[in-house]
């Protein structure tokens, strides 16, 4: 339970913050919320991460569009999880900008301000609350939101009940609702986790490997799932998995040596002899 309530803490800093607006500023540049009027959720600008002269990200530059369901692939260290890091604010990149619709500068904000702005992301082992109910794990979620309330003390009201049981049946798991959180199947708990993920109602959501240890029968459900949620967010998905990737993607994205190789349509990049030779032919 710590892990989980760490990475929605808000900085140590917070505490000792003015009132008022000072908190909620961090890397914004303009304006209120995130700002999409020219149709990208994301725009990676020229984004360089070096580790001791090796460089992870090489001027890598990318943007994802508002709806978009991107798959990134690649071969092992091509730089795919780096690329996340930087997007939530965990690496800072040596060079380039990244910008979370025209509003926000996410280079220039940690974890928890990229999670407030509403960048979601699921790490590949899921972190639920074990001892707890499916129920109680989405209810936890939206408390942790400092959108929704300051505290953990509060009840829900009849709009935040709806809400709990409209992310329940899209993660598939309103007939579990009241079951413990470990007793979940492995997929069932990655689902329950992207719903708490959906109680804070990211407008990206990020997944890394989600559908790694799962049946064939979840990884189907999960594609399904992945393009519900897409309906009114942007989602980017890195998986090694090509059935999967061929079942849900707009576009396809392939990395090599921190930047991309190819990128198009699956049938565009698979007969790509570039993405053949360095991922797909091995
Ligand atoms: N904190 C770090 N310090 C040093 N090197 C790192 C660090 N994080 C990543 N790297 C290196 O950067 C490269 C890119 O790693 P990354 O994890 O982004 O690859 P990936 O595309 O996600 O690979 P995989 O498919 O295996 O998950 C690798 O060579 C890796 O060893
Ligand atoms: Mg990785």
């Amino acid at each position: 339970m710590s892990s989980l309530v760490q990475q929605h803490a808000p900085p140590a800093s917070a505490d000792r913050a003015p009132p008022g607006d000072a908190i909620a500023n961090f890397g914004r540049v303009r304006g209120e919320g995130v700002d999409t009027t020219h149709g990208a959720i994301l725009y990676l600008d020229e984004i360089t991460v070096s580790f001791d002269g090796f460089k992870a990200l090489n001027k890598l530059t990318m943007d994802i569009s508002v709806g978009e369901l991107r798959c990134i692939i690649g071969p092992n260290g091509a730089g795919k999880t780096t690329m996340m890091d930087v997007i939530t604010g965990k690496t800072r990149p040596s060079s380039g900008t990244v910008f979370f619709g025209q509003t926000y500068d996410v280079t220039r904000m940690t974890e928890y301000e990229t999670a407030h702005a509403g960048i979601g992301r699921k790490f590949q082992r899921p972190t639920v609350f074990e001892q707890h109910t499916v129920f109680e794990n989405l209810e936890l979620a939206m408390k942790m939101d400092k959108r929704v309330r300051p505290t953990l003390f509060f009840r829900l009201n009849g709009a935040q009940r709806d809400r709990i049981a409209e992310v329940l049946a899209q993660i598939r798991l309103s007939g579990e609702a009241h079951r413990l959180a470990g007793l979940l199947s492995h997929g069932q708990k990655q689902w329950l986790e992207i719903g708490m993920l959906l109680m804070q109602d990211p407008e990206l959501l990020m997944l890394d490997e989600p559908i790694a240890g799962m049946s064939a029968r979840e990884r189907e459900l999960t594609g399904e799932l992945l393009m519900r949620i897409c309906q009114n967010r942007s989602v980017i998905v890195i998986e090694h998995d090509m059935d999967f990737v061929k079942q849900i993607a707009h576009k396809v994205t392939v990395m090599h040596q921190g930047k991309i190789l190819a990128e198009g349509s699956m049938e565009t990049v698979q007969n790509d002899p570039k993405v053949i030779d360095v991922y797909l032919g091995h």
